[in-house]
């Protein structure tokens, strides 16, 4: 009885205190013990004045739901990157940041190129180029599975989805990465100037591309560059709109769609009954998918700004308010998943918060799933064994959840 108290006060103080800039030493390794608090003791946290944390399911979904919300940034992002820097430019004028009109537009040009029928078409490029990287490591004593597999595949596919020349993808990961870095609750200065740099030339070499396909447009249908460049009936984008969209794309389809890979193998790998179960019913690899994304999922965070009161679970917010949605805490809530706790690869219904949802729902979640899929599927029935080779390091950041290497041995 006094343990379970202490227990529980232990658990208040925890989230009491809780600082997304300075969060416990364990957080990163497993946050599950910190977000069981919040959703317990401050579902609503305050994180500075007129700043929350949600870190329950249905007021995740509700904010996502509201149409009482922004996802402008442009407020947050002036004093952070500093107002007409590559950064800020960057991060207030792509999809995932703006509003209507601008939000509606870019939302119906892309969709159309990410739509089943292109699925379909990229499918049998991915199929190979997994079998050809699961040749590759075949030799290898321990191969990194983040470097060899899980990053290789989404840098094709986006690369493919805009046409970007093979030869020229070599720097997209470490832009894409930097890019996103500064996006972190607390970036550091070299953080910040690393980003800088990576907008600014991530934007010298798409003018160029641009100016390229100009001269020689591909088909729509199949390219989105192309896709982008053309417009809608309302007229074209501005060139700030198109350049920033295409790093945006690029980016958004990367490291979400690595991570998903590589948590994923390494959730598999260490939960040995569930790994066992997909081999022996290969046909579970859908829900699989779905279940790794809920258990690990690969974006931890999501903002938006509130316009007009919302009532949440404990307390109402105001307009105004700065609001962080804690989609890892919410894809573990008992309140939606039965014992969210455990590993559960045929798990139905799994209505996860991986992708958001709403307006700015994930564009490209059916391209990640269909990468997944072959990822994962393939992996495990081609190296059944398959086990680690040396303890994985984690990337720390708090807003992606992945590994920086995973090496492993394929038995
Ligand atoms: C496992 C991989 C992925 C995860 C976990 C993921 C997650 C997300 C999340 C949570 C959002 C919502 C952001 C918000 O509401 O503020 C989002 C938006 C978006 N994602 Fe993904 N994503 C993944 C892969 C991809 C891929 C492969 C593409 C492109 C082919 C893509 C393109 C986009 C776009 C364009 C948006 C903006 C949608 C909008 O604002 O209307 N994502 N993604």
């Amino acid at each position: 009885m006094a343990d379970a108290a202490a227990a529980a006060a232990a658990a208040a103080e925890l989230a009491r205190s809780f600082r997304l800039s300075d969060p416990p030493a364990d957080f990163v390794d497993d946050p599950s013990a910190t977000w069981a608090a919040l959703r317990e003791h401050h579902p609503v946290h305050e994180l500075a004045p007129n700043s929350v944390l949600l870190t329950r399911y249905d007021d995740v979904l509700a904010i996502y739901r509201s149409p009482n919300v922004s996802s402008d940034k442009k407020k947050e992002f002036g004093p952070k990157f500093g107002v007409g820097t590559p950064l800020y430019e960057h991060h207030t004028t792509s999809q995932v940041f703006s509003d209507p009109p601008l939000h509606t537009r870019l939302r119906r040009i892309l969709m159309g190129a990410v739509n089943q029928r292109a699925i379909a078409r990229m499918e049998a490029g991915v199929n190979t180029m997994v079998d050809a990287l699961l040749d590759r490591i075949a030799d290898e004593p321990a191969p990194d599975l983040i470097e060899h597999f899980a990053a290789q595949i989404p840098v094709e596919v986006i690369g493919n989805l805009l046409d970007v020349p093979r030869s020229e993808r070599g720097p997209l990961r470490e832009w894409s990465l930097a890019t996103l870095s500064a996006l972190e609750p607390a970036p550091s200065e070299k953080v910040l100037a690393r980003g800088q740099a990576a907008v600014s030339e991530f934007l010298v070499y798409l003018k160029d591309l641009v100016a390229r396909r100009a001269a020689h447009p591909g088909d729509p249908e199949a390219d989105v560059l192309t896709r982008l460049m053309l417009g809608d009936a309302n007229g074209k984008l501005g060139e700030t709109e198109l350049l920033h969209n295409c790093i945006f794309l690029l980016n958004a389809g990367h490291e979400t769609t690595t991570n998903l890979i590589g948590n994923g193998s390494h959730t598999l790998i260490t939960h040995r009954d569930q790994l066992q179960r997909l081999q022996r019913d290969p046909a579970l690899i859908g829900s699989a998918v779905e279940e790794l994304l809920r258990y690990e999922s690969p974006i931890q965070l999501n903002n938006r700004l509130t316009t007009a009161p919302i009532q949440l679970s404990t307390r109402e917010v105001p307009a105004g308010t700065f609001i962080t949605l804690a989609i890892g805490a919410a894809n573990r809530d008992a309140a939606e998943f039965a014992d969210p706790e455990r590993l559960e690869i045929a798990r139905k219904p799994n209505n996860h918060l991986a992708f958001g949802q709403g307006a700015h729902a994930c564009s490209g979640m059916n391209v990640a799933r269909m990468e997944g899929r072959i990822a994962l599927g393939k992996l495990f029935a081609r190296y059944p064994n398959i086990d680690l080779a040396a303890p994985p390091e984690r990337d720390r950041r708090l807003r992606f959840r992945g590994f920086r290497n995973l090496p492993v041995r394929l038995g």
